[in-house]
């Protein structure tokens, strides 16, 4: 029985790798769970599953403790995400987490020689030298649920990643893709939260719909394959059903077909070597023709600025992410306009200079000065606009 630390158990992707635990209860079991204040939910996974210890702002210890007296209750303000991982150390940890926030317990685990299985991407966008560090002094083994790097570990499964000449992931587009450029300033966050293919978190679809989540995902695979930049393309594929492919040296290329569904991901960082039966069979012709182009960079500029900013690493990296996570949380809120999330993630990059190497303590630090700059900037940036 493999047991399970889940942090971000009442995500988008927590929920679902929930579904893929009570799918396979044989397998998997939930040893530990993390949540910020979604206590209903909280409590619903308790009703079903076995749960040691849970983890979740200070404020619900009691609702929590009152109902299920037996469990361990963790105050995420006292480092709780961090301590999580002391705990069981046969259990894997799936870190469904969103932002940043999900960097310091992947680093904990990984010293702990826990294996992570990873869909909190932010990890690898601002942390990808200290994983890259700290993976090289440990046991433990990295497994990626995000669609685009689940499908490129399945195409290089067997193979040598120096016989590999290029690595491609695709793009829907995200909310937007049908949209003219200039109608853009008008867009809405119920628009936005309407992602054409997947059905996600609020952050990462806005993400999708800027362009930014691609760039995260190209400094993922960069550090994930350790492949350079130059040799990882995006492709815009509205229909999201090849999600990566590998070009190997000697001409072949093997691509990764599927649903869009993040149980397969989900399951199949947390199988193993087996295969298990997923629950329903994917039906390629009813996706009739299928549509690969290049992302144009004029129409989604962030996608441009973005890739920039990872080919040349440091610390504007870390910038980048801290700006646009409090951007998007401010669009999200309705305070900016979608346009708005652009401006100030280039005013954070114009305004913090860069630095070539970090370490967690001020990643940390410079983090807590860019989310305080956009906090105070974005009254400027909303009278520009
Ligand atoms: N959703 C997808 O299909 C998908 C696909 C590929 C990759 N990803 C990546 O997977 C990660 C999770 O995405 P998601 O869509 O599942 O996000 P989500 O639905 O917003 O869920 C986020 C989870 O993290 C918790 N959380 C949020 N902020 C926190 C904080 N400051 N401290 C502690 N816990 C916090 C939330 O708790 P509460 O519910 O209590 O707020 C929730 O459990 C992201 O990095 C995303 O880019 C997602």
């Amino acid at each position: 029985m493999q047991r399970i630390q889940l942090l971000g158990s009442t995500g988008s992707i927590g929920s679902q790798a929930i579904d893929i635990i009570e799918e396979f209860p044989e397998a998997f079991a939930l040893h530990a769970i993390s949540a910020r204040h979604n206590v209903k939910k909280v409590l619903e996974i308790l009703s079903r599953h076995d749960c040691e210890i849970v983890v979740m702002a200070g404020e619900h210890q009691e609702t929590i403790e009152s109902a299920y007296p037996g469990v361990t209750f963790i105050a995420l303000e006292d480092e709780g995400l961090k301590s999580i991982v002391e705990y069981a150390p046969d259990a894997k940890v799936l870190n469904a987490l969103v932002g940043s926030v999900g960097l310091p317990p992947t680093l904990a685990a990984i010293e702990r020689g826990k294996d992570v299985l990873l869909a909190n991407k932010e990890t690898l966008v601002v942390g990808g030298p200290l994983i890259r560090k700290a993976l090289e002094h440990s046991s433990s083994t990295l497994i990626p649920i995000d669609s685009e790097h689940a499908a490129l570990r399945e195409c290089l499964k067997g193979s040598d990643i120096d016989d590999v000449e290029k690595l491609v992931i695709t793009a829907s587009g995200g909310s937007f893709r049908d949209v003219d450029k200039e109608k853009l300033k008008d867009a809405t966050v119920e628009d936005a939260l309407k992602h054409p293919n997947w059905d996600m978190g609020a952050k990462i679809t806005v993400d999708s719909a800027t362009m930014m989540n691609k760039v995260f995902e190209i400094i993922e695979a960069h550090y994930l394959f350790d492949m350079p930049y130059e040799r990882i393309e995006a492709l815009l594929h509205h229909q999201s059903v090849i999600h990566g492919m590998v070009h190997f040296k000697d001409g072949n290329v093997l691509a990764h077909v599927g649903p869009s569904d993040m149980r397969i991901p989900i399951l199949s960082a947390m199988q193993g070597d087996s295969r298990k039966r997923f629950p329903s069979l994917f039906d390629l012709a009813a996706y009739g023709t299928l549509s690969f182009e290049p992302i144009d960079k004029d129409r989604y500029s962030l996608y441009d600025l973005g890739t920039a900013v990872a080919r040349k690493g440091g610390l504007h990296v870390v910038t980048m992410n801290a700006a646009n996570e409090e951007a998007v949380q401010l669009f999200l809120n309705k305070k900016i306009s979608f346009l708005d999330i652009e401006a100030l993630i280039t005013r954070a990059l114009d305004h913090f200079p860069n630095t070539e190497t970090f370490t967690l303590d001020t990643l940390l630090a410079h983090e807590r000065e860019v989310r305080s700059y956009i906090k105070h900037e974005y009254q400027k940036v909303k009278t520009c606009s």
